[in-house]
């Protein structure tokens, strides 16, 4: 099922660089900040189309048209454009995120960086690749060695949850840290080695599916801000090469 899940997540990669720069709808979601637009929707339709074709009885998880599908073992779990913030301002910074599990486990997962044409897979037990070269955490232990990356989420003026603090604190104790706007993208480049953590509150399902298995088959490690093991629909991600996943922890915790 690799290859259909790449098969289609690039096929929703042309329709997105096709889109950028050019005239699309832009509606509100949530509020002013939360966007979605018409070539979102486009990817959509295109990826749920094609599961629904192709696997008739899987399940269908996708951000912007929820759930479908009837029961089953399989359930596909897509961010059609994670980004869109970028893609919308010219910022080509975005990707096409899908994920697939099975009784509740993430068997595969597909990130398509579709500006730099790069395609991040990985298959449970079989390792991640980026264009099929094999990918590796970093081996860096030092938080002060670290280039960390992080996100906000849209309800960020009134959400109690400190990500600013937390932001503020380990920007203070990293080597530096970043913001993309596409955490699957983040996640990718923790499981490269170009980062070695990423953490976020509030990210969805569709945000990581997919980044959290390229991530821990490349060697890393995923968890909540304690430490503990999460599923996708954990809220409180951290991600790291594992070897400076305590010390982000031990700063985390503080604020
Ligand atoms: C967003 C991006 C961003 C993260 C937000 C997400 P979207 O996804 O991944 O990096 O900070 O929390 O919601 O809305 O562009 O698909
Ligand atoms: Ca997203
Ligand atoms: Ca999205």
């Amino acid at each position: 099922m690799i290859d259909d899940i790449i098969k289609i997540a690039k096929e929703a990669g042309s329709v997105i660089k096709d889109g950028f720069g050019k005239n699309f709808n832009i509606e509100f979601k949530t509020n002013e900040t939360n966007l979605v637009t018409d070539i979102d929707k486009a990817s959509e339709k295109l990826i749920t189309d094609f599961v629904k074709k192709n696997y008739p009885s899987h399940k269908i998880l996708a951000e912007e048209s929820g759930e479908s599908g009837s029961n089953s073992d399989y359930l596909w779990v897509i961010d059609p454009l994670d980004g869109t913030t970028n893609f919308a301002h010219g910022i080509p910074i975005f990707s096409v995120s899908i994920g697939l599990q099975k009784n509740g486990q993430t068997i595969a997962g597909v990130v398509y960086d579709v500006m730099r044409d790069v395609l991040y897979s990985a298959e449970l037990g079989g390792g991640a690749f980026a264009n099929g070269k094999k990918l590796h955490v970093s081996k860096n232990d030092k938080l002060g060695r670290s280039v960390l990356v992080t996100g906000f989420p849209y309800n960020i003026a009134e959400n109690p949850d400190n990500a600013l603090e937390k932001f503020a604190a380990l920007t203070k104790v990293a080597r530096a840290v970043r913001r993309l706007g596409s955490a699957a993208i983040d996640l990718c480049y923790v499981a490269s080695g170009v980062f070695d953590g990423f953490w976020e509150v509030y990210l969805h399902p569709w945000d990581v599916c997919a980044g959290k298995l390229i991530v821990e088959e490349a060697g890393g490690l995923v968890t909540d801000f304690e430490g503990k093991r999460i599923d996708i629909f954990s809220q409180k991600f951290l991600a790291s090469n594992s070897a400076v996943h305590n010390s982000i922890i031990n700063i985390l915790e503080k604020n």
